[in-house]
């Protein structure tokens, strides 16, 4: 068995499976009027995924990320979780939600043998929350989150940063995540195909953040090559972490260690490739598992050394909730 690795060198421990390109939310960056076309009912299924992970494990997968859309709108999302996390070689199984209905949620998840949650909360601010997401819920995910570090999951908190929306929401955060072993993550607001105008309103540097938390006697982690693209900061008085995201520095691809399967089973290079391959045909049986380990390993000839959005070229990715942030 040998490791999938490009023409860099990079090896690819993670993958990001997107469940579903459907979303209930309306996030201002994403989905401002909604989901409007989704593949909803043509996502892969549980046997599908189940050969997939097991392609994935055996090129060197070791930790699978659900994503979406939003993944809890698949109703047999607890027996994802549990296909991933008894895959042999995986080791950690994690999900990327909304926060909806997370609470009542949550106690499926960690049975069926969720390690690790990443939640997006991009305000603090009930208010400024309902705006950005279309939905009045911060209360309740807040609630869920502390529910989920109750229950011994790692946790997560992403938010896209965003002039004029939470440009000033770090002391805010910092105050939250006092006495919570949270990881925080501003990540910088990315173009897509759909928000162009947007984007360029909105955008805002993750500089200013570095600056304030190094003001605020945070010091930055030297980076390990399993981090992925983020820059981590720590502090004694505080357990938990913040993260910087900045797509749009020159280094970002550098460490790249994830592939990206979409919700009807087609492999992504990158967020930002103009489409994907597909794998579909050769999920449909075990005597297949072969010939799928050739296919994904012929395929990655196919990964770029960067994204190309400095240059303002997004791919085929009209919004990130078509492939899974
Ligand atoms: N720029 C940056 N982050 C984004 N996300 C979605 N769209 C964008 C964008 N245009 C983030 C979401 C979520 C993750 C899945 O991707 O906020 O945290
Ligand atoms: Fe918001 Fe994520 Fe839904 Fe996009 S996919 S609208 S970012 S919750």
């Amino acid at each position: 068995m040998t490791i999938l690795k490009d023409a860099r060198g990079r090896q690819f421990p993670y993958l990001r499976l997107s469940v579903t390109d459907l979303c209930n939310f309306r996030c201002n960056y994403c989905l401002p009027d909604g989901c409007k076309d989704h593949n909803h009912k043509k996502a892969l299924t549980v046997s599908e995924i189940r050969h997939l992970l097991a392609a994935f494990a055996a090129l060197g997968t070791r930790k699978v990320r659900i994503t979406g859309g939003e993944p809890c709108l698949r109703k047999d999302l607890p027996a994802i979780i549990e296909t991933a996390a008894t895959t042999p070689g995986i080791e950690n199984v994690a999900l990327t939600t909304n926060g909806y209905r997370l609470q009542q949620q949550l106690p499926a998840w960690h049975q069926a043998g969720l390690n690790a949650l990443n939640i997006s909360i991009d305000s603090l601010d009930p208010q400024v929350f309902h705006t950005i997401t279309g939905h009045n819920r911060l209360n309740a995910i807040l609630r869920g989150v502390d529910d989920a570090l109750a229950l011994g999951m790692k946790v997560k908190v992403n938010a896209v940063l965003m002039r004029d929306f939470n440009d000033k929401a770090l002391s805010t955060f910092l105050g939250w995540i006092k006495d919570k072993p949270v990881s925080t993550r501003f990540i910088e607001l990315m173009e897509t195909g759909h928000s162009k105008s947007f984007f360029e309103k909105h955008h805002y540097s993750g500089d200013h953040i570095r600056e304030e938390l190094l003001q605020r006697g945070w010091s930055q982690t030297p980076r390990k090559k399993e981090d992925g693209p983020a820059q981590e900061f720590t502090h004694q008085d505080y357990p938990g972490r913040i993260g910087l995201i900045q797509p749009y520095s020159s280094d970002f691809c550098d460490d790249c260690n994830r592939l990206r399967v979409t919700s009807i089973g087609q492999l992504q290079m990158c967020l930002f490739a103009d489409g994907g391959f597909d794998l579909r045909s050769l999920l449909q049986s075990e005597d297949q598992h072969d010939m799928l380990l050739a296919r994904i390993r012929s395929l990655l000839v196919h990964k770029n050394d960067n994204h190309f959005l400095q240059q303002g070229i997004t791919g085929g990715t009209q919004n990130l909730a078509q492939v899974g942030g």
